[in-house]
């Protein structure tokens, strides 16, 4: 399949998890991928893709810095000569409790998780308006955009923030052709999902590893934890030719999590 042949995608939080798995599925369709996160192994990740036969790039990028963003935006108009598609999916979480959360802690994860993705759209509108052939602008959200869990509502505010960044934009660059939809993960079996059973496991009782994930997973309609690919499937759906019509949606990835 080649649907985003000729198509640049730079994706942020693109070393592990969700993120990777969403730069494999655009690469293996024929986009041009720069890969970018705050650790090395993202480097990896874009090798992996080239040996595959892809066109990929991995980068080093801070997404609470200015200045890297901008130049990850740079190098994707350097490596690939412009920027079609724009993955907005870094994010961190933290789990504790309101007298043990600091304001340091409060700050780091709306930094990252919506000033980062507020930060990143507003690159990519700029890159995207200089070929003027319209784009397509992805966010990371959450279940927690739908409904605040317990022990992080640094991170539930971080994340009703991207709706909101979300729904703001779309209305603004709609006639440039340009849709800005997010996604919703419910319980995606990444590395997160290794913290936060650790995390909430140990507030909210004698958890044992696995145990929080493994109740969670039993409320969810489809009786299983979602999959990276689950994920890539509906984030390449948004960014298709398909979904021109579609912007400003919040579009839950959940197995049924939540119907909203
Ligand atoms: N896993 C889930 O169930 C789940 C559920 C809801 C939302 N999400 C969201 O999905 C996204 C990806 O989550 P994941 O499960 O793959 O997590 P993960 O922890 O496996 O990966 C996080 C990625 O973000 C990158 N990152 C973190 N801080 C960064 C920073 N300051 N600058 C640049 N990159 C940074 C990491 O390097 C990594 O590539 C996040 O935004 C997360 O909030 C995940």
């Amino acid at each position: 399949m080649s649907r985003f042949e000729g198509k640049t995608v730079v994706i942020t939080g693109a070393s592990r998890g969700i993120g990777a798995a969403i730069a494999r599925r655009f690469a293996s369709e024929g986009a041009a991928v720069l890969l970018s996160a705050n650790e090395e192994r993202v480097v990896d990740v874009a090798a992996e893709l080239t040996q595959a036969g892809g066109k990929a790039a991995g980068m080093l990028v801070d997404v609470s810095r200015k200045a890297e963003i901008v130049a990850l935006y740079d190098e994707a108009e350097r490596l690939f000569g412009r920027v079609d598609i724009s993955i907005q999916n870094a994010g961190v979480i933290r789990i504790s409790k309101i007298e043990d959360l600091s304001e340091e802690e409060w700050n780091g994860v709306l930094q990252v998780n919506t000033t980062g993705v507020f930060l990143c759209c507003q690159e990519a509108i700029r890159r995207m308006r200089k070929h003027g052939q319209g784009g397509r602008l992805i966010n990371t959200a959450s279940g927690q955009a739908r409904q605040g869990f317990i022990y992080t509502p640094h991170y539930a505010a971080s994340k009703f923030g991207v709706m909101g960044i979300t729904q703001s934009l779309a209305k603004e660059v709609a006639k440039e052709g340009i849709t800005v939809n997010a996604f919703c993960p419910g319980i995606i079996d990444t590395d997160m999902w290794a913290y936060n059973d650790a995390a909430w496991g140990k507030l909210l009782g004698d958890y044992k590893p696995g145990e929080l994930m493994a109740e969670w997973v039993r409320a969810i309609p489809a009786g299983r934890a979602g999959t990276g690919d689950d994920v890539a499937k509906v984030v390449t759906f948004l960014a298709s030719d398909d979904a021109a019509y579609v912007t400003g949606q919040t579009i839950n990835i959940d197995g049924g999590m939540f119907m909203s």
